[in-house]
């Protein structure tokens, strides 16, 4: 007998204020064109003024609760990744918590940057395996909008705010790559690459929250080449090939990434999920906005082999391998 962590329920939030491309058209030296052919990107949500990272984050979690049919008090605790929490501390997931109306149990922040729901994964599974909780909700919330430099048109138009949150839950299976949850994970760092992708402030530096600043084509080489290695590494260590891959549930940052790093998996993209266009990059909200959307469109069958990956700022990246 193996535990397995089990995607139990999935749910979303997106804000109600929707941008298109259009909108930048008119204040910056960019086309809708532009943004759509390089990116793939059509529009996204910014939160309203007032709207944090944890009221986004709140609201997908009591969907993914609903979805499971479980209710605050069956959750053992909260991981929340996130790069824009409301503030330096506490712990925006304790807000969550808060919100929940949970009294008992941990909730605790991750930043891994885009990678952030990738790593928060793996970590809600390493404790849910070591025996330390049965349920926990992991979160992915952003409001990149806060950090953006409007005047950088390589940054500004790639960004969107929202929230996506799963219910992952302990059962047994028999240790084999036919078990339902989680098979395998592979997590990367490697901070030398720091200034290819960061933000210009910070409570230890210079005391602001600080703007994103990106050397978008080196990012863009660097997440080709390291995404669908660490696919394939998690599919090695999962006992699986990528033929038998149902979904690749990828980080949605540009649909070209995206699109590379399916043939380099030998994968056709109508087994890709791809919401880039609607959400725009929602940093570590992206993957559970995905999982979520494609979940509440039926498109998931029990038992599916489905690969996540991203990569972010660190430079971080890595993958999940599970079977829905
Ligand atoms: N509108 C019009 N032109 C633009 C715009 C814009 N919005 N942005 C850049 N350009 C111009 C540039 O100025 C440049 O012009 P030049 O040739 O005259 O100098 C030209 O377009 C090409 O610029 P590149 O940066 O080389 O364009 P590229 O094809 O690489 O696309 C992009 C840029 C979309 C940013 C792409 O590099 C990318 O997606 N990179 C990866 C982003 C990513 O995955 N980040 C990781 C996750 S994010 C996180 O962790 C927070």
């Amino acid at each position: 007998m193996t535990l397995r962590s089990v995607i139990r329920g999935t749910g979303h939030y997106l804000p109600e204020r929707v941008v298109e491309n259009s909108w930048f058209e008119e204040r910056l030296d960019t086309s809708d064109e532009w943004i759509r052919t390089r990116t793939g990107i059509e529009r996204r949500h910014f939160a309203a003024e007032g709207q944090a990272t944890s009221d986004m984050g709140l609201r997908a979690a009591r969907a993914a609760l609903d979805k499971a049919g479980l209710k605050p008090d069956d959750i053992d605790g909260i991981v929340l990744a996130t790069s824009t929490p409301d503030f330096t501390f506490p712990a925006s997931a304790t807000m969550i918590q808060h919100g929940l109306g949970m009294t008992h149990g941990f909730a605790y922040d991750v930043q891994a940057v885009c990678a952030g729901f990738v790593f928060a994964l793996a970590n809600a599974d390493a404790m849910i395996r070591g025996g330390m909780a049965r349920r926990v909700l992991v979160i992915g919330s952003e409001t990149f909008s806060r950090i953006m430099d409007w005047s950088d048109r390589g940054t500004c138009v790639l960004f969107g705010d929202g929230a996506g949150a799963v219910v992952l839950e302990g059962q047994n299976g028999d240790g084999t790559a036919g078990d339902r949850g989680i098979l395998a994970s592979d997590l990367n760092s490697d901070g030398q690459y720091r200034d290819l992708l960061y933000v210009d402030g910070g409570v230890g530096t210079t005391g602001t929250a600080g703007q994103l600043r990106m050397q978008g084509n080196l990012v863009f080489r660097h997440a080709v080449e390291k995404l669908a290695k660490t696919a394939h590494v998690a599919l090695d260590k999962a006992g699986l090939t990528p033929a038998q891959v149902d979904w690749l549930v990828p980080h949605q940052a540009n649909a070209r990434i995206i699109t590379a790093t399916a043939q380099k998996m030998g994968l056709p993209m109508d087994k890709v999920v791809l919401t880039v266009a609607d959400h725009g990059n929602t940093s570590a909200a992206s993957i559970p906005l995905a999982l979520s959307v494609a979940d509440s469109q039926g498109r998931f069958r029990e038992g599916d082999v489905i690969v996540t990956e991203a990569i972010g700022g660190g430079l971080s990246w890595g993958s999940v391998v599970l079977r829905w």
